[in-house]
């Protein structure tokens, strides 16, 4: 079976956008769209952020989760080990959580959710709040930064992409996703100091394949909450000098519609149709339009 593209969603900034990325293009590449060329992909989404919000953004409810992150990075060291396959969860178990979200926000709407409100080919692995104690521990563990790959390892072949949103930081956590991942993914938010956090930002990925993985390489660079203003042009500007075609073309604005898509228990691109009254969706199906054809190139290279 062939290898899925493994794309890590990484910046030691918080709140710059990357887990809404992650989760929005994760959920785009798998429901796919004729319309825009986008190829209807098996997806993993992995959430590897002690705050473990993804499942919550499905409208899965956290204290009902099986295994988690942490069960598979403990696993194998304190006690039986767990395979990657038995924490996740699966397509039909977040329409229904999805589905359960709608109803609990639209309780006067007699004909249920709507039809398209659901995902047939996403499987989240889901972390919780634990995690960062499994950060601490990890650092004393031989082979701490590969937790992640090794239990990756014959358990993804079933998926033709697989995006790791890290969290906000440069600990073992990240670096645990740089290691299993072969791209990198990188939102930046257009704001003054972006382009110094880049440059630390890339130091890191450059260790990172000097030390673990030196196959690793950039998949794109994405302006996230983009208002009109000369800061957001001048840093779209310097990115573009800096990162060439690596920079999405699509910029995601910043908009209120994005932050409160998970209200309703579901990501904006599965939520909203993407079309002129729904801005927040179309960029981010632009995106995963411009991702899925660097996936595209990959795959066939
Ligand atoms: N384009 C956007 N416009 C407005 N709010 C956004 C946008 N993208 C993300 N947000 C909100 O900003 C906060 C941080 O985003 P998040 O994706 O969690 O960042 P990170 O994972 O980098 O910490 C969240 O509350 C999210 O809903
Ligand atoms: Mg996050």
């Amino acid at each position: 079976m062939a290898e899925p593209v493994v794309i890590a969603c990484i910046n030691h900034k918080g709140g710059c956008g990357k887990t809404t990325t992650a989760v929005n293009l994760a959920a785009a590449l798998s429901v796919g769209n004729e319309e825009l060329g986008i190829a209807k992909r098996r997806v993993l989404l992995i959430d590897l952020d002690p705050k473990g919000n993804i499942a919550t953004t499905f409208g899965v409810d956290k204290r009902k989760l099986g295994p988690t992150m942490n069960e598979l990075f403990k696993g194998g060291v304190d006690g039986a080990p767990v395979k990657l396959t038995e924490c996740l969860i699966r397509p039909d178990e977040l329409t229904k959580s999805m589905h359960s979200a709608f109803t609990r926000q639209n309780p006067e709407r007699k004909r249920g959710p709507p039809k398209d409100l659901m995902v047939d080919d996403l499987w989240l692995l889901p972390a919780d709040l634990d995690l960062s104690g499994v950060e601490i521990d990890l650092a004393t563990r031989i082979g701490r930064e590969n937790r992640l790959r090794l239990a990756m390892q014959n358990s993804v072949g079933h998926f033709d992409v697989v995006i790791i949103d890290a969290p906000a930081s440069l600990g073992l956590l990240t670096v645990n996703a740089l290691a299993a991942a072969q791209w990198v993914l990188i939102p930046v938010q257009a704001e003054f100091y972006a382009m110094e956090n880049m440059s630390q930002l890339m130091n890191m990925v450059r260790d990172v394949q000097k030390a673990v993985n030196p196959g690793l390489r950039l998949f794109g660079i994405v302006l996230t909450m983009v208002q009109r203003s000369r800061l957001s042009e001048t840093v779209a500007e310097q990115a573009r000098k800096h990162f060439g075609d690596r920079l999405f073309e699509t910029e995601i604005p910043r908009l209120v519609a994005i932050a409160e898509a998970p209200l309703d228990g579901a990501p904006i691109v599965i939520g909203q149709k993407p079309n002129k009254s729904n801005p927040g969706s179309k960029a981010y199906w632009e995106l995963a339009r411009e991702a899925s054809a660097r996936i595209e190139t990959i795959q066939n290279s």
